[in-house]
């Protein structure tokens, strides 16, 4: 097949599923997503990232390029030392990519800032609808933002490409009509809210720290407060000022555990709460400053929650087959006990989706609420 063939065939499966609305249809039908990709990609067909490189495989190469697959394009922010630990740049899911362009709500007319330039497709679709001449997008890698400026030129299209940190935004042509994001924040940076024109929008995916993703929209009044409903679950690479690595748990805990860790048990499985995305999303929302990770021992994993004021710190062992869990909590907080208790409260709220969630943001801060903005999350 050739690439035509295949873009064809891509519209009409995103048309097909509901995701690719007729604005946009024209610009997926016209841009060569293929021309935005290096030499060597790695997709996910089942099984984990494998590589594919052009020279050696040109069929698979153009049938990954026209798949509906998110395709990592960098990792670990460009180390060349052979490891592959983090994808850190890509070309999104097209499903993802044309869904946020709907959630976008962008007209010709309107003025777009595209956080995360990555490969260029994206602004490409958006200098196909709105002219280039209205479309910037930042990208704070020197060697992706430059390999996209010339991917965007050879595709036939001139948008602004900035190269440095978007969680900055780009004031040289605020105010904007729509602030599109295309990597996730924790928390929205206030540059985007001063630089949307009242009545526009922001769209980006949210990754709060305990876990879970979704995408916002955010619409921006005259007192530059953002405020709005999520719209769908995502899972995108994070901005790269906003990672988080948490403190040694040295920090937490300086002698052996248990410390002087209070013991109790739960029926509820810290699994139970991994293993769902909207679940760890709405109990991460309600608790923006607590985070986890997991360790292996046995058969089972140690989940240990910490809060970044360095105050507390909590383990829950899940143990495959027990209907009881170990947990042990140390410090004024009592950090399980707290995400348990937003896990039953999103269960007895019937479990909403992520829509009924939504964000405030003023350049103070960002509050979450369930169903209505006087309604924030405990
Ligand atoms: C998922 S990719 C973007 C996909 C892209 N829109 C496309 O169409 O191919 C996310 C990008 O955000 C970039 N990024 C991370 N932190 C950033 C920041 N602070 N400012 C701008 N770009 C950032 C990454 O380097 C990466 O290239």
């Amino acid at each position: 097949m050739s690439p035509d063939e295949r873009r064809a065939a891509l519209v009409a499966a995103l048309t097909e599923k509901g995701s690719l609305s007729p604005d946009w249809a024209p610009s997926v039908a016209a841009v060569p997503r293929h021309a935005f990709l290096p030499e060597t990609i790695w997709a996910d067909e089942g099984g984990g990232d494998a590589e594919c490189t052009r020279s050696e495989e040109p069929e698979r190469w153009l049938r990954l390029a026209y798949s509906d697959l998110p395709i990592t394009t960098q990792w670990d922010d460009g180390a060349d030392d052979g490891t592959r630990s983090t994808p850190t740049s890509s070309a999104s899911m097209p499903t993802v990519v044309v869904e946020m362009l709907a959630d976008l709500g962008a007209e010709p007319g309107h003025r777009v800032l595209e956080i995360g330039t990555g490969t260029g497709y994206n602004a490409a679709l958006l200098s196909h609808r709105l002219g280039a001449e209205m479309v910037s997008t930042v990208e704070v890698d020197a060697r992706v933002s430059a390999r996209a400026r010339t991917a965007l030129r050879g595709a036939g299209y001139t948008p602004e490409v900035v190269c440095g940190d978007g969680s900055l935004g780009w004031g040289v042509r605020a105010p904007y009509d729509r602030i599109v994001s295309t990597v996730s924040v924790r928390h929205i940076p206030p540059a985007w809210l001063i630089q949307t024109r009242p009545g526009g929008v922001i769209v980006s995916p949210v990754s709060p720290l305990l876990g879970g993703g979704a995408v916002v929209r955010l619409r921006v009044d005259g007192e530059g407060t953002g405020s709005g409903r999520f719209t769908r679950s995502s899972a995108f690479m994070m901005l790269r000022q906003q990672r988080y690595e948490g403190a040694p748990v040295d920090d937490y805990l300086p002698g052996e555990w248990p410390g002087d860790s209070g013991r109790s048990w739960t029926e509820l499985d810290p699994e139970a709460i991994g293993d769902d995305w909207l679940a760890q999303f709405a109990c991460a929302l309600a608790l923006p400053d607590v985070y986890y990770r997991r360790n292996g021992f046995g058969e089972g994993w140690t989940w240990w929650l910490f809060d970044t004021a360095v105050t507390s710190w909590a383990t829950v062992d899940s143990v495959p087959g027990q209907s009881w869990f170990e947990v042990r909590q140390s410090g004024p907080r009592r950090l399980w006990d707290e995400v348990e208790g937003a896990y039953r409260r999103w269960e007895s709220a019937g479990r909403p989706g992520y829509e009924r969630y939504g964000l405030t943001v003023t350049p103070a801060g960002q509050t979450a609420w369930l169903d209505e903005p006087g309604n924030l999350l405990k």
